[in-house]
């Protein structure tokens, strides 16, 4: 027998990223919110006398066994510590179908560490705790833990701590993929230069600063569904529109002017970007409600009133040359009840 495992991918809404700490790793504050793309893993374990991990791929930038790198694997990595946590020696193939970008900034391969786990347990009949799941996934990598959870996530520190949010309903959206892949390590690094070269200009908002700015933005949207908005509704003026918050706590985060940091550096060494986030966008009556570069990039995504709107972003981006998928949110509880595929 084989498990196979929805390997779904995420985006940021906001991005926040904050000056580089002393471990060269940077402090951000970003909203994930999981959709329903996403890549299938095939998971075969049994215990064996030492443990074996094979990892097969039909993507050539993706670390498999045939190319002699599979340990650089998120997913391998994954496996091997969860082995040696639960003090078991198992003989696993993974198969990995790669659907979703690599470099793409939307997650994709961490999702596939997450995805092998829980393929991984399944097989095995046994479980990880879940402190250690998340402390296993914080160490393969930052943005590997919200596929813990799942829905709609706030991520702190480096992206690594990571608090579930009330979820909102599914929402149409627009993945577009344009051909560049960008790395996260550079992407980081290109945002330090940035920021250094604008450090004497008192106008240009500091890091730092960005990083609160996010996190009250956040916490506005989240007190304000959860705690005035009832007390709110039903009166004159400002009900209709917190009413309408408390339905849907990601239209009031988008309302609130979020951006994801790392656009200034994606579109400037990209101007391609720039002109897809605008196909995303639209004009007047179909526009997105939101659209932004996800993660590092280059991967955008819009997220749209109805499924018409999605649509007529999709022809408007695949018009001008560049991919995009049509697909919606993913909430928790859509996003666990779907994670097994037959
Ligand atoms: O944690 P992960 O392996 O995904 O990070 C990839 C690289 O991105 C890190 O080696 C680091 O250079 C950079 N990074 C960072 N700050 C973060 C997350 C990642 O500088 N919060």
């Amino acid at each position: 027998m084989s498990t196979r495992v929805r390997s779904y991918c995420k985006i940021n809404l906001g991005l926040a990223v904050g000056p580089p700490r002393a471990d060269g790793f940077h402090a951000l504050t970003t909203m994930y919110q999981t959709i329903a793309l996403h890549d299938v893993l095939t998971v075969n374990a049994r215990p064996a006398a030492t443990t074996k991990i094979t990892l097969t791929a039909n993507h050539p930038g993706v670390p498999s066994t045939e190319a002699k790198n599979a340990e650089k694997n998120t997913a391998w990595k994954m496996v091997a510590g969860a082995l040696e946590r639960m003090g078991i020696a198992a003989e696993v193939e993974i198969d990995i179908e790669k659907r979703l970008p690599v470099q793409g900034g939307l997650g994709a391969g961490s999702a596939n560490a997450v995805a092998a786990l829980i393929g991984l347990e399944r097989e095995l009949g046994q479980a990880l705790p879940g402190p250690e799941r998340l402390q296993l996934a914080a160490e393969v990598g930052s943005d590997v833990p919200l596929f813990l959870i799942g829905g709609a996530i706030l991520g702190v520190n480096r992206g690594e701590q990571v608090f579930p949010l009330p979820d909102s309903p599914a929402m149409p959206c627009v993945v577009a993929i344009p051909k560049v892949g960008v790395s996260t390590a550079q992407a980081f690094r290109d945002l330090d230069a940035r920021s250094a070269n604008a450090a004497d200009s008192l106008t240009y908002p500091q890091p730092a600063d960005r990083l609160e700015e996010l996190s009250r933005a956040l916490a506005a949207v989240w007190t304000t569904n959860g705690v005035e908005a009832g007390a709110l509704r039903g009166t004159t003026g400002i009900a209709g529109r917190s009413g309408d918050l408390a339905e849907n706590p990601l239209l009031a985060l988008v309302r609130t002017g979020i951006e994801n940091d790392f656009e200034e550096v994606a579109f400037s060494q990209h101007p391609s970007l720039r002109s897809t986030k605008r196909d995303l966008m639209g004009e007047a009556s179909d526009a997105a409600v939101y659209a932004a570069l996800s993660g590092s990039g280059s991967a955008l995504f819009g997220l749209y009133k109805s499924l018409e709107d999605a649509r007529a972003a999709q022809q408007r981006v695949q018009n001008a040359g560049t991919q995009a998928l049509l697909t919606e949110t993913l909430p928790r509880e859509a996003y666990w009840a779907s994670m097994f595929a037959e």
